[in-house]
This record gives C-alpha cells, structure tokens and sequence, in this order.
C-alpha cells in the first residue's frame, strides 16, 4: 500500500503554483490540480507538473452520460495522471464506462477514484432537494460499494468514514481523505477535520492536504511535518 500526502494545489494559474512547487528542492511532493487551475490553464498544466517529477491527482469529478465520460477519461489517461475521479452517482454504467475510457492500449490506467456524496451535501439537501431518504452514511457506504463493484479503486471520504468504507469494501479500496489538520493548526472553512497521526490510525490511504501545507509560513517544513505524522 502506497500511502502519501497530496498537496492540494488551490491555486488559480500555472504562475502561482509553479512559485509553489519551487520552494521544493529534495522532494517531489504528489500533488492535486482541481478545476480552477484545469480550466484556467488546461492541459499544459498536467503535463508541464508531470514534466517536474510529480506525481498529480487530477480532481476533475467527471459527471455526464457513459459514452461522454469514457472518452474524456481517455483523453486525461492520456495526461498521464495518477489518480482520476468521476461521481458515483453517475452510476455504475457510467463507472464502468470511465474505467474503460481510462484503460490503456498496454493494460495500464490512472486509478480511478469516486466521489460519493459531496461534503457539502447534508442529509436535508439530500432528503429535500435530491429525494434521498437514507442516512447520509448508509448513502456514502452504498456509492461506495457501486463503486467497488464496478471495478474503481476507490472513494475520496472524510477520514471519519475510512474505517467503515475498508468494512464495506474490504482493506484494498483506497479511502482518500481530505478536512486534515494539524493539532494546533486553524480549521479555517473544513467542519469536520482529523490530524495527519489520527487519519493514519483512522486508515486513511492518502490524505489531501490543502491550506495547513499551501498557507503555512514555510510549506516545506509544513509537508514534511504532514508527511513525519501519516507516514511516520
Ligand atoms: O485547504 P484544505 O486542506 O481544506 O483543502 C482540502 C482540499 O480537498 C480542497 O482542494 C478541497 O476542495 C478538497 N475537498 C474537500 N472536501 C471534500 C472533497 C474535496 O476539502 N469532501
């Protein structure tokens, strides 16, 4: 099991991130481009970061019909990206369809992660909005478990809920969990947040990690610091 930190890359063009990516010197940090900084700079971005050592989780969220998002996945397999992701409630056909776009003439593909239900999405925008009248969690363990069956590697999740997604789709579904901070560092917007040492101990497989690392005073110091405590 590979665990890592990933950086995520808030940042809103190619200038400001690559300022970013420079303070690092011995270390090639893994890093996430969300859609702000894809659609702002498109393409270039992924391949100039991959150019510099990086590994990239490219958090693009893909939502559309199976025969749109297969050929998209293609074109970002193609990027060579790490790590991709679509939502889960586009389906298992959908799912499927992605994970074929993303396969490779030579059998190789980024992993494909989904997202279940956006953190942003309580339980009355679901029941009231969406018509969705299960508990939120039983919501995200079965979107989850669709996503398992259609042959994804994973879920993005809060820490909170890694233990019960390795219960529901056994210990190699990868849990990718962001609201991390440290001990004595600001929550800022994040409600719901875990330290680095406890989403370990939760079974986090990676952790994405934005502002404690992006905004802290010395970033480096800050990832090594995040990386000391996942990964010991
Ligand atoms: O700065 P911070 O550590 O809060 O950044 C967390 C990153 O993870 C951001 O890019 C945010 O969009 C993303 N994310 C999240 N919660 C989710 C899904 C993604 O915070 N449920």
């Amino acid at each position: 099991m590979n665990k890592d930190v990933i950086i995520a890359c808030d940042f809103s063009s190619a200038e400001a991130t690559y300022e970013f990516l420079d303070k690092f010197t011995d270390e090639k940090p893994f890093v996430k481009i969300g859609m702000e900084l894809f659609y702002a700079e498109g393409p270039a971005i992924v391949r100039n970061i991959k150019a510099r050592g990086h590994k990239i989780f490219l958090d693009l969220k893909l939502h559309d019909i199976p025969n749109t998002v297969k050929k998209a996945m293609a074109v970002l397999s193609a990027l060579d990206a790490d790590i991709v992701n679509c939502h889960a409630a586009g389906t298992r056909a959908m799912m499927e369809a992605a994970l074929e776009g993303l396969t490779r003439a030579d059998g190789t593909r980024p992993l494909l992660i989904a997202v279940t239900q956006l953190t942003s999405t309580d339980q009355a925008a679901m029941e009231n909005e969406l018509l969705i009248h299960e508990p939120i969690n039983e919501v995200v363990m079965k979107y989850a478990k669709n996503a398992k069956d259609a042959g994804l590697d994973g879920v993005v999740c809060s820490p909170r809920e890694a233990a019960d997604v390795h219960n529901y789709c056994g210990s190699g579904f990868l849990t990718i969990t962001p609201g991390i901070r440290f001990a004595d560092g600001d929550v800022g917007d994040q409600k719901r947040v875990m330290t680095p040492a406890d989403a370990a101990k939760a079974g986090s497989d990676y952790i994405v990690v934005g502002r404690p690392i992006t905004a802290a005073a010395d970033p480096v110091a800050a990832y090594k610091r995040c990386v000391k405590e996942f990964i010991g």
